[in-house]
């Protein structure tokens, strides 16, 4: 009779990348065939943060063999639960959902018993919304469903993109538009439900962490200058909308961010960015474009919609506050109305 391994959550600190690689490599294939997605620029940065001991987190361990794992990065007093991943146990004990299950349970508990930590955000894109939402739901976050939605691009007719409205100029990303595209970007989600679920939109020192991350990091893709697009007044030079699209696979792309200047919204001119990045990304050999949407923000669905993505998979956000943050702020809420 065989007997039945143990499974021990443990600290993530005390393994090395060697430790994990095996798991990763697993998980990259799942990015790969669900999400049309190649993980591994991601993995390898994970594995360099594991190799310096320094990502907090768990492992799930059955026997000497690591099975799950979940990690979390801090961003001043927030923390951002960036994965979570296993497969299930050898003896059928447990399934991957279960692992996954208690290692967060124990990656919460370790943040909400941190003083230190007044948000906790997490959107697990590979895992299917309601997959792990009760685990959330249960420790006191909101949840928010997101799609992540395809355009097909190789079937597509060649089609005229038309002229940006006069005094509107649309040209390539360059570097000079990295402090004007934050500013931008803060001003495009005040107020929006995105800046609840991230509040780096809520600032322009967060919008500029933001855009730090998607272009200067391989964590969501290679960033595709030539793909991206700004819209800028021909008289002020100001920006007045954004595209910021990364390359996530041979041939796959992913928008990472677009947004218009609230006084330029609804006149087309979201439409125009996304349709002039599809066509470069066509004449460039990309076979489709991705992105994801948070299925509330009716007006960006139905724009896609439109322009024909089709919904590939939903998945959750979710937010924790500390409740006495909560409180402060709407302390501060009420005090300035
Ligand atoms: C989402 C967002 C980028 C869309 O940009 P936009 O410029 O407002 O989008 P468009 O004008 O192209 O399309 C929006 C609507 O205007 C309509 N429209 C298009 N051209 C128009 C024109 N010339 N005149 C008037 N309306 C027009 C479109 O038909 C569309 O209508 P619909 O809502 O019924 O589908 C923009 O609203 C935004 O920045 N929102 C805040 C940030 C955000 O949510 N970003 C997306 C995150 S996933």
């Amino acid at each position: 009779m065989t007997q039945a391994l143990q499974l021990d959550i443990l600290d993530l600190r005390h393994f090395s990348a060697a430790n994990l690689k095996p798991l990763l490599a697993t998980e990259t294939r799942e990015w790969s065939q669900r999400l049309n997605w190649d993980y591994r620029t991601s993995i390898d940065l994970i594995l360099q943060y594991l190799d310096s001991r320094v990502l907090p987190g768990y492992v799930a361990v059955e026997g000497s063999r690591i099975i799950g794992y979940v990690f979390c990065v801090y961003e001043d007093a927030k923390a951002v639960i960036g994965d979570v991943y296993s497969i299930d146990s050898s003896d059928g004990r447990f399934s991957a959902k279960d692992i996954e299950r208690q290692l967060l349970e124990h990656l919460i508990t370790t943040l909400q018993n941190s003083p230190g930590t007044d948000r906790i955000e997490s959107q697990l894109l590979l895992h299917a919304s309601g997959r792990l939402s009760a685990v959330f739901r249960a420790a006191d976050f909101e949840v928010f469903r997101r799609d992540f939605m395809e355009l097909r691009l190789d079937g597509r007719k060649r089609k005229e993109i038309p002229k940006p409205p006069a005094g509107l100029a649309m040209r390539s990303w360059t570097e000079e538009d990295f402090t004007p595209a934050a500013h931008l970007i803060a001003s495009a989600y005040t107020g929006h439900l995105d800046s609840k679920i991230n509040d780096q939109y809520q600032s322009i020192a967060g919008s500029l962490r933001f855009l730090h991350n998607i272009i200067r990091f391989p964590g969501c893709g290679r960033f595709d200058a030539s793909a991206s697009r700004v819209l800028l007044s021909d008289r002020t030079r100001e920006l007045v909308g954004v595209l910021l699209c990364s390359q996530v696979k041979n041939n796959v792309a992913h928008i990472t961010q677009v947004c218009v200047a609230p006084e330029w919204q609804g006149r087309g001119l979201g439409g125009l960015l996304i349709e002039d990045c599809a066509a470069h990304l066509r004449q460039n050999g990309f076979k489709t474009v991705t992105l994801t949407v948070t299925q509330q923000n009716y007006g960006a669905v139905r724009l896609y919609d439109r322009l024909g993505f089709v919904r590939m998979h939903a998945f959750d956000a979710m937010l924790w506050v500390r409740p006495q943050m909560r409180l402060a702020r709407m302390v501060d809420h009420n005090g300035a109305s």
